[in-house]
Protein backbone atom coordinates (compact mmCIF):
# COMPACT_ATOMS: atom_id res chain seq x y z
CA UNK A 1 0.00 0.00 0.00
CA UNK A 2 1.10 3.58 -0.75
CA UNK A 3 1.45 6.24 2.10
CA UNK A 4 1.50 9.89 2.17
CA UNK A 5 5.38 10.75 1.76
CA UNK A 6 7.15 11.40 4.95
CA UNK A 7 6.64 14.95 6.27
CA UNK A 8 3.44 15.22 4.27
CA UNK A 9 0.08 14.53 5.25
CA UNK A 10 -3.49 14.52 3.89
CA UNK A 11 -6.09 16.91 5.25
CA UNK A 12 -9.41 15.29 5.65
CA UNK A 13 -13.20 16.39 5.29
CA UNK A 14 -12.95 15.97 8.99
CA UNK A 15 -10.07 18.45 9.36
CA UNK A 16 -11.59 21.28 6.77
CA UNK A 17 -13.39 22.97 9.21
CA UNK A 18 -10.04 24.16 10.78
CA UNK A 19 -9.02 25.37 7.58
CA UNK A 20 -12.18 27.37 5.90
CA UNK A 21 -12.21 29.02 9.89
CA UNK A 22 -8.69 30.05 9.01
CA UNK A 23 -8.77 31.23 6.03
CA UNK A 24 -12.35 33.03 6.11
CA UNK A 25 -10.84 34.84 8.99
CA UNK A 26 -7.03 35.66 6.72
CA UNK A 27 -9.39 37.13 4.09
CA UNK A 28 -11.31 39.31 6.59
CA UNK A 29 -8.33 40.38 8.12
CA UNK A 30 -6.72 41.39 5.13
CA UNK A 31 -9.47 43.38 3.92
CA UNK A 32 -9.55 45.46 6.77
CA UNK A 33 -5.54 46.36 6.34
CA UNK A 34 -6.07 46.69 3.02
CA UNK A 35 -4.23 43.41 1.46
CA UNK A 36 -4.94 42.23 -2.02
CA UNK A 37 -4.65 38.11 -2.51
CA UNK A 38 -1.56 36.88 -4.80
CA UNK A 39 -0.83 33.76 -6.53
CA UNK A 40 2.55 32.54 -7.69
CA UNK A 41 3.65 29.28 -9.50
CA UNK A 42 4.49 26.27 -6.74
CA UNK A 43 7.85 26.39 -8.66
CA UNK A 44 10.15 29.25 -9.55
CA UNK A 45 13.84 29.45 -11.03
CA UNK A 46 16.20 27.62 -8.29
CA UNK A 47 18.53 30.47 -8.71
CA UNK A 48 15.37 33.14 -7.09
CA UNK A 49 15.83 31.26 -3.36
CA UNK A 50 19.42 30.84 -3.76
CA UNK A 51 19.58 34.54 -4.33
CA UNK A 52 16.75 35.67 -2.49
CA UNK A 53 17.06 33.15 1.19
CA UNK A 54 20.62 33.26 0.69
CA UNK A 55 23.26 30.70 -0.31
CA UNK A 56 24.07 29.90 3.52
CA UNK A 57 20.97 29.34 4.74
CA UNK A 58 19.24 25.74 5.76
CA UNK A 59 17.05 26.04 3.54
CA UNK A 60 18.97 26.83 0.94
CA UNK A 61 21.65 24.41 1.99
CA UNK A 62 19.73 21.25 2.82
CA UNK A 63 15.98 21.69 2.41
CA UNK A 64 15.23 22.78 -1.41
CA UNK A 65 13.52 20.46 -3.35
CA UNK A 66 15.19 21.14 -6.24
CA UNK A 67 14.92 19.35 -9.81
CA UNK A 68 15.95 19.78 -14.08
CA UNK A 69 12.83 19.80 -16.19
CA UNK A 70 12.83 17.69 -19.54
CA UNK A 71 13.80 21.14 -20.59
CA UNK A 72 16.61 21.69 -18.92
CA UNK A 73 15.64 24.07 -16.61
CA UNK A 74 16.87 23.99 -13.11
CA UNK A 75 13.75 24.66 -11.10
CA UNK A 76 12.23 24.51 -7.32
CA UNK A 77 9.18 23.77 -5.20
CA UNK A 78 8.49 27.11 -3.07
CA UNK A 79 10.66 26.97 -0.02
CA UNK A 80 8.62 29.98 1.48
CA UNK A 81 7.04 32.69 -0.13
CA UNK A 82 8.01 36.42 -0.21
CA UNK A 83 11.04 35.85 -2.70
CA UNK A 84 7.97 34.73 -5.40
CA UNK A 85 6.09 38.03 -4.74
CA UNK A 86 9.01 40.38 -4.76
CA UNK A 87 9.53 38.32 -8.06
CA UNK A 88 6.27 39.59 -9.26
CA UNK A 89 6.29 42.86 -8.24
CA UNK A 90 9.34 43.30 -10.15
CA UNK A 91 8.19 41.27 -13.18
CA UNK A 92 4.68 43.19 -13.09
CA UNK A 93 6.13 46.66 -12.61
CA UNK A 94 4.21 46.54 -9.04
CA UNK A 95 6.54 50.06 -8.05
CA UNK A 96 3.92 51.88 -10.66
CA UNK A 97 0.94 51.48 -8.07
CA UNK A 98 0.85 53.57 -4.92
CA UNK A 99 2.91 52.35 -2.89
CA UNK A 100 3.18 50.02 -0.21
CA UNK A 101 1.74 47.97 -2.03
CA UNK A 102 0.20 45.01 -0.17
CA UNK A 103 0.10 41.64 -0.77
CA UNK A 104 -1.61 38.68 0.95
CA UNK A 105 -1.11 34.91 -0.22
CA UNK A 106 -1.59 31.12 0.59
CA UNK A 107 1.20 28.59 -0.62
CA UNK A 108 1.87 25.10 -0.11
CA UNK A 109 6.16 25.88 0.94
CA UNK A 110 8.51 22.40 0.67
CA UNK A 111 11.55 22.11 2.99
CA UNK A 112 13.22 18.56 3.40
CA UNK A 113 13.39 19.20 6.78
CA UNK A 114 13.39 16.00 10.03
CA UNK A 115 9.48 15.72 10.13
CA UNK A 116 8.19 16.00 13.67
CA UNK A 117 5.12 17.60 15.21
CA UNK A 118 4.62 21.02 13.75
CA UNK A 119 7.56 20.53 11.26
CA UNK A 120 6.65 18.94 7.95
CA UNK A 121 7.97 18.84 4.44
CA UNK A 122 4.88 20.21 2.89
CA UNK A 123 3.30 22.87 4.94
CA UNK A 124 0.76 25.55 4.27
CA UNK A 125 1.31 29.27 5.15
CA UNK A 126 -0.72 32.50 5.09
CA UNK A 127 1.89 35.55 4.48
CA UNK A 128 1.68 39.15 3.53
CA UNK A 129 3.91 41.30 1.98
CA UNK A 130 3.55 45.28 2.19
CA UNK A 131 6.23 46.52 -0.30
CA UNK A 132 7.99 50.04 -1.09
CA UNK A 133 7.67 52.01 2.15
CA UNK A 134 9.98 52.12 4.97
CA UNK A 135 8.73 53.83 8.17
CA UNK A 136 8.41 51.73 11.08
CA UNK A 137 4.97 52.41 11.45
CA UNK A 138 4.54 49.89 8.69
CA UNK A 139 6.04 47.50 10.51
CA UNK A 140 3.95 48.21 13.40
CA UNK A 141 0.88 48.15 11.57
CA UNK A 142 2.03 44.32 9.99
CA UNK A 143 2.72 43.24 13.67
CA UNK A 144 -0.46 44.25 14.99
CA UNK A 145 -1.87 42.85 11.59
CA UNK A 146 -0.69 39.10 12.94
CA UNK A 147 -2.06 39.86 16.12
CA UNK A 148 -5.32 40.91 15.37
CA UNK A 149 -5.09 37.85 12.42
CA UNK A 150 -4.85 35.90 16.23
CA UNK A 151 -7.04 37.56 18.28
CA UNK A 152 -9.66 36.85 15.77
CA UNK A 153 -9.23 33.55 16.06
CA UNK A 154 -9.31 33.15 19.75
CA UNK A 155 -5.73 32.72 19.94
CA UNK A 156 -4.29 35.05 22.47
CA UNK A 157 -1.54 33.12 24.84
CA UNK A 158 0.68 34.02 22.68
CA UNK A 159 4.20 35.68 22.76
CA UNK A 160 5.23 38.70 21.04
CA UNK A 161 9.56 38.96 19.97
CA UNK A 162 11.37 41.62 18.34
CA UNK A 163 14.25 42.43 17.48
CA UNK A 164 16.45 44.59 14.81
CA UNK A 165 19.45 42.86 13.06
CA UNK A 166 20.17 46.36 11.72
CA UNK A 167 21.38 46.92 7.81
CA UNK A 168 23.94 46.63 5.74
CA UNK A 169 25.75 49.63 7.06
CA UNK A 170 25.90 48.48 10.57
CA UNK A 171 25.76 44.90 9.98
CA UNK A 172 29.36 44.02 9.50
CA UNK A 173 30.53 46.02 12.31
CA UNK A 174 28.39 43.79 14.56
CA UNK A 175 29.25 40.66 12.67
CA UNK A 176 33.10 41.38 13.29
CA UNK A 177 32.42 41.91 17.15
CA UNK A 178 30.41 39.06 17.13
CA UNK A 179 32.70 36.45 15.39
CA UNK A 180 35.94 38.12 17.19
CA UNK A 181 33.51 36.98 20.78
CA UNK A 182 32.20 33.66 19.50
CA UNK A 183 36.15 32.47 18.19
CA UNK A 184 36.57 32.54 22.38
CA UNK A 185 35.07 29.69 22.38
CA UNK A 186 35.40 27.80 18.73
CA UNK A 187 36.61 24.54 20.40
CA UNK A 188 33.29 24.18 22.41
CA UNK A 189 30.97 25.04 19.81
CA UNK A 190 28.62 22.33 18.76
CA UNK A 191 29.88 21.28 14.90
CA UNK A 192 27.18 23.07 12.86
CA UNK A 193 28.08 26.47 14.71
CA UNK A 194 31.65 25.94 14.06
CA UNK A 195 30.21 25.67 9.98
CA UNK A 196 28.11 29.32 11.12
CA UNK A 197 30.79 30.90 12.94
CA UNK A 198 32.51 31.12 8.79
CA UNK A 199 29.26 31.32 6.75
CA UNK A 200 26.94 33.05 8.67
CA UNK A 201 27.70 34.13 11.96
CA UNK A 202 24.40 35.61 12.86
CA UNK A 203 23.14 32.17 13.04
CA UNK A 204 24.82 31.25 15.97
CA UNK A 205 22.86 33.05 18.37
CA UNK A 206 20.20 31.26 17.60
CA UNK A 207 21.49 27.34 17.70
CA UNK A 208 19.40 25.15 20.16
CA UNK A 209 22.18 23.10 21.32
CA UNK A 210 22.76 24.18 25.38
CA UNK A 211 26.03 24.40 25.17
CA UNK A 212 25.88 26.75 22.42
CA UNK A 213 23.17 28.53 24.21
CA UNK A 214 25.15 29.37 27.37
CA UNK A 215 27.60 31.33 24.86
CA UNK A 216 24.92 32.79 23.05
CA UNK A 217 23.36 34.31 26.33
CA UNK A 218 26.32 36.08 27.33
CA UNK A 219 27.13 37.25 23.31
CA UNK A 220 27.12 41.17 22.37
CA UNK A 221 23.70 42.02 21.05
CA UNK A 222 23.33 44.03 18.10
CA UNK A 223 21.08 46.60 19.46
CA UNK A 224 23.63 47.63 20.73
CA UNK A 225 25.70 48.58 17.92
CA UNK A 226 22.86 49.67 15.03
CA UNK A 227 23.74 52.87 12.92
CA UNK A 228 21.69 56.01 14.17
CA UNK A 229 19.03 55.52 11.71
CA UNK A 230 18.76 51.84 12.48
CA UNK A 231 18.39 52.40 16.01
CA UNK A 232 15.92 55.41 15.43
CA UNK A 233 13.83 52.85 13.37
CA UNK A 234 13.59 50.38 16.06
CA UNK A 235 13.25 52.82 18.72
CA UNK A 236 10.18 54.36 16.83
CA UNK A 237 9.06 50.99 16.09
CA UNK A 238 9.04 50.20 19.91
CA UNK A 239 6.91 53.16 20.61
CA UNK A 240 4.40 52.56 18.30
CA UNK A 241 3.56 48.97 19.58
CA UNK A 242 3.51 50.85 23.25
CA UNK A 243 1.08 53.22 21.61
CA UNK A 244 -1.07 49.90 20.30
CA UNK A 245 -0.64 48.14 23.64
CA UNK A 246 1.35 45.50 22.79
CA UNK A 247 2.95 42.97 25.28
CA UNK A 248 5.94 43.12 23.22
CA UNK A 249 9.47 41.37 24.62
CA UNK A 250 12.43 42.40 22.33
CA UNK A 251 14.90 39.15 22.25
CA UNK A 252 18.47 40.13 21.54
CA UNK A 253 19.25 36.39 20.33
CA UNK A 254 15.81 36.79 17.60
CA UNK A 255 17.68 36.16 13.83
CA UNK A 256 15.32 34.05 12.05
CA UNK A 257 16.48 31.59 9.35
CA UNK A 258 16.26 33.51 5.98
CA UNK A 259 19.19 36.20 4.82
CA UNK A 260 16.95 38.81 3.47
CA UNK A 261 15.80 39.90 6.52
CA UNK A 262 17.29 43.94 7.70
CA UNK A 263 16.49 45.84 10.53
CA UNK A 264 12.69 44.56 12.59
CA UNK A 265 12.32 40.68 12.88
CA UNK A 266 9.67 39.59 15.15
CA UNK A 267 7.85 36.09 15.87
CA UNK A 268 5.09 34.75 17.65
CA UNK A 269 5.39 32.09 19.86
CA UNK A 270 2.50 29.69 21.79
CA UNK A 271 3.45 30.85 25.48
CA UNK A 272 3.31 26.59 26.22
CA UNK A 273 5.89 25.46 23.33
CA UNK A 274 8.22 28.55 22.84
CA UNK A 275 10.66 28.66 20.00
CA UNK A 276 10.63 25.17 18.40
CA UNK A 277 6.42 25.86 17.29
CA UNK A 278 7.15 29.82 16.55
CA UNK A 279 3.58 30.54 15.45
CA UNK A 280 4.72 33.52 12.77
CA UNK A 281 8.13 34.43 11.99
CA UNK A 282 8.60 37.75 9.83
CA UNK A 283 10.31 41.17 9.46
CA UNK A 284 11.61 44.08 6.97
CA UNK A 285 13.90 43.04 4.04
CA UNK A 286 14.72 46.75 2.31
CA UNK A 287 17.28 45.10 0.20
CA UNK A 288 15.58 41.87 -1.48
CA UNK A 289 13.99 43.75 -4.28
CA UNK A 290 17.20 45.27 -5.15
CA UNK A 291 19.09 41.87 -4.10
CA UNK A 292 16.68 40.31 -7.10
CA UNK A 293 17.86 43.31 -9.89
CA UNK A 294 15.10 46.03 -8.73
CA UNK A 295 15.61 49.32 -7.50
CA UNK A 296 16.35 50.19 -3.60
CA UNK A 297 12.67 49.25 -2.37
CA UNK A 298 11.87 49.10 1.32
CA UNK A 299 9.71 46.26 2.37
CA UNK A 300 7.79 44.02 5.80
CA UNK A 301 5.79 41.31 6.06
CA UNK A 302 5.32 37.81 7.75
CA UNK A 303 3.79 34.45 7.46
CA UNK A 304 2.34 31.63 9.19
CA UNK A 305 2.02 28.41 8.64
CA UNK A 306 -1.47 26.75 8.82
CA UNK A 307 -0.78 23.51 10.51
CA UNK A 308 0.26 25.66 13.44
CA UNK A 309 -2.46 27.12 13.70
CA UNK A 310 -4.63 24.48 13.85
CA UNK A 311 -2.43 22.70 16.45
CA UNK A 312 -3.00 25.62 18.41
CA UNK A 313 -6.92 26.02 18.06
CA UNK A 314 -7.50 22.46 19.26
CA UNK A 315 -4.89 22.74 21.88
CA UNK A 316 -6.72 25.75 23.15
CA UNK A 317 -10.52 23.74 22.53
CA UNK A 318 -11.02 26.54 20.47
CA UNK A 319 -15.01 25.73 19.02
CA UNK A 320 -14.78 26.25 14.85
CA UNK A 321 -18.05 26.40 12.82
CA UNK A 322 -19.10 22.96 11.21
CA UNK A 323 -19.21 23.33 7.59
CA UNK A 324 -22.52 23.64 5.99
CA UNK A 325 -23.90 20.36 4.49
CA UNK A 326 -27.14 18.95 2.93
CA UNK A 327 -30.33 18.89 4.80
CA UNK A 328 -31.99 16.62 3.23
CA UNK A 329 -31.46 12.69 2.03
CA UNK A 330 -33.48 11.75 -0.88
CA UNK A 331 -34.96 7.80 -0.03
CA UNK A 332 -36.78 6.18 -2.75
CA UNK A 333 -38.62 2.67 -3.11
CA UNK A 334 -38.37 0.81 -6.27
CA UNK A 335 -36.73 1.97 -10.20
CA UNK A 336 -39.86 4.60 -11.29
CA UNK A 337 -39.28 6.17 -7.62
CA UNK A 338 -36.08 6.20 -8.10
CA UNK A 339 -36.28 7.89 -11.29
CA UNK A 340 -38.73 10.48 -10.36
CA UNK A 341 -36.41 11.03 -7.21
CA UNK A 342 -33.38 12.11 -9.47
CA UNK A 343 -35.32 14.15 -11.07
CA UNK A 344 -36.50 15.87 -7.96
CA UNK A 345 -33.23 16.25 -6.35
CA UNK A 346 -31.60 17.81 -9.45
CA UNK A 347 -34.82 20.84 -9.00
CA UNK A 348 -34.23 21.21 -5.28
CA UNK A 349 -30.20 21.78 -5.60
CA UNK A 350 -30.73 24.00 -8.41
CA UNK A 351 -33.22 25.61 -5.87
CA UNK A 352 -29.99 26.09 -3.70
CA UNK A 353 -31.28 23.10 -1.53
CA UNK A 354 -28.43 20.87 -0.69
CA UNK A 355 -29.68 17.21 -1.14
CA UNK A 356 -27.54 13.85 -0.53
CA UNK A 357 -29.63 11.34 -2.94
CA UNK A 358 -29.59 7.30 -2.30
CA UNK A 359 -28.20 5.26 -4.42
CA UNK A 360 -28.91 1.65 -5.43
CA UNK A 361 -31.49 -0.57 -4.52
CA UNK A 362 -31.23 -0.57 -0.79
CA UNK A 363 -34.15 -1.59 1.46
CA UNK A 364 -35.88 1.78 3.24
CA UNK A 365 -34.70 0.96 6.51
CA UNK A 366 -31.09 0.63 5.11
CA UNK A 367 -31.77 4.10 3.80
CA UNK A 368 -33.42 5.64 6.85
CA UNK A 369 -30.19 4.52 8.44
CA UNK A 370 -27.72 6.15 5.76
CA UNK A 371 -29.61 9.39 6.33
CA UNK A 372 -29.21 8.88 10.36
CA UNK A 373 -25.37 8.31 9.78
CA UNK A 374 -25.13 11.14 7.74
CA UNK A 375 -26.99 13.30 9.88
CA UNK A 376 -29.70 14.60 7.95
CA UNK A 377 -32.43 16.86 9.25
CA UNK A 378 -34.94 15.61 6.85
CA UNK A 379 -35.80 12.72 4.57
CA UNK A 380 -37.81 12.74 1.86
CA UNK A 381 -39.13 9.68 0.62
CA UNK A 382 -41.03 8.61 -2.60
CA UNK A 383 -42.83 5.36 -3.01
CA UNK A 384 -45.09 3.96 -5.42
CA UNK A 385 -48.43 5.54 -3.68
CA UNK A 386 -46.54 8.64 -3.72
CA UNK A 387 -45.64 8.56 -7.57
CA UNK A 388 -49.46 7.92 -8.28
CA UNK A 389 -49.92 10.93 -6.09
CA UNK A 390 -47.30 13.28 -7.34
CA UNK A 391 -46.06 13.62 -3.57
CA UNK A 392 -43.38 12.66 -1.24
CA UNK A 393 -43.17 12.13 2.25
CA UNK A 394 -41.14 14.56 4.37
CA UNK A 395 -40.05 13.05 7.64
CA UNK A 396 -38.11 15.06 10.51
CA UNK A 397 -35.24 12.81 11.06
CA UNK A 398 -35.07 14.57 14.98
CA UNK A 399 -38.72 13.60 15.91
CA UNK A 400 -39.57 10.54 13.21
CA UNK A 401 -42.36 12.78 12.48
CA UNK A 402 -43.88 12.30 8.71
CA UNK A 403 -46.15 14.05 6.75
CA UNK A 404 -47.50 14.02 2.66
CA UNK A 405 -46.60 17.36 1.06
CA UNK A 406 -47.18 17.42 -2.93
CA UNK A 407 -44.29 17.74 -5.08
CA UNK A 408 -44.80 21.37 -6.09
CA UNK A 409 -45.17 22.72 -2.94
CA UNK A 410 -41.71 20.71 -1.31
CA UNK A 411 -39.42 23.35 -2.26
CA UNK A 412 -41.38 26.02 -0.25
CA UNK A 413 -42.05 23.99 2.69
CA UNK A 414 -38.38 22.34 2.85
CA UNK A 415 -37.31 26.06 2.95
CA UNK A 416 -39.85 27.02 5.31
CA UNK A 417 -38.64 24.19 7.63
CA UNK A 418 -34.97 24.90 7.47
CA UNK A 419 -35.15 28.10 8.07
CA UNK A 420 -37.62 28.61 10.85
CA UNK A 421 -34.75 26.22 12.37
CA UNK A 422 -31.78 28.18 11.67
P1 LIG B 1 9.53 31.18 8.19
O1 LIG B 1 9.73 31.53 9.61
O2 LIG B 1 10.54 30.30 7.57
O3 LIG B 1 9.39 32.54 7.40
O4 LIG B 1 8.12 30.48 8.04
C1 LIG B 1 6.94 31.13 8.46
C2 LIG B 1 6.07 30.23 9.31
O5 LIG B 1 5.80 29.01 8.59
C3 LIG B 1 6.73 29.74 10.60
O6 LIG B 1 6.58 30.69 11.62
C4 LIG B 1 5.94 28.48 10.89
O7 LIG B 1 4.69 28.80 11.48
C5 LIG B 1 5.67 27.92 9.50
N1 LIG B 1 6.66 26.89 9.14
C6 LIG B 1 7.91 27.06 8.68
N2 LIG B 1 8.49 25.87 8.43
C7 LIG B 1 7.58 24.92 8.73
C8 LIG B 1 7.57 23.48 8.68
N3 LIG B 1 8.61 22.80 8.24
N4 LIG B 1 6.44 22.84 9.05
C9 LIG B 1 5.36 23.53 9.49
N5 LIG B 1 5.31 24.88 9.55
C10 LIG B 1 6.40 25.56 9.18
C11 LIG B 1 9.16 32.64 6.07
O8 LIG B 1 8.88 31.70 5.36
C12 LIG B 1 9.19 34.05 5.58
N6 LIG B 1 8.90 34.04 4.13
C13 LIG B 1 8.21 34.92 6.35
C14 LIG B 1 8.18 36.34 5.88
C15 LIG B 1 7.27 36.90 5.06
N7 LIG B 1 9.06 37.27 6.16
C16 LIG B 1 8.74 38.40 5.56
N8 LIG B 1 7.65 38.18 4.87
Amino acid sequence: MYQVPRGTSDILPTEQLYWRFIEQKVVHVCQLYGYERIDTPVFEDTGLFTRGVGEGTDIVEKEMYTFEDRGGNKLTLLPEGTAPVCRAYLEHGLHNLPQPVKLYYFVSAFRYERPQAGRYRQHHQFGCEAIGESDPALDAEVIDMAWHFFQSLGLNRLTLLINSIGCKQCRPKYLAILKDYYGKYAQNLCADCKVRLERNPLRLLDCKQPSCQQVADAAPRNIDYLCPSCDEHFKRLQKYLDLLGFPFQINPRLVRGLDYYTRTVFEIQPEEEGSQSTIVGGGRYDDLIEELGGKPTPAVGFATGIERIVRNLKREGIAVPLLPKPHVFLAFVGDEAGAEAMKLAAKLRRAGIGVIEAMGSRSLKAQLRQADALGARYTLIVGEQELKSHSVILRDMTTAQQKTVSLHQIENELRDQITSRE
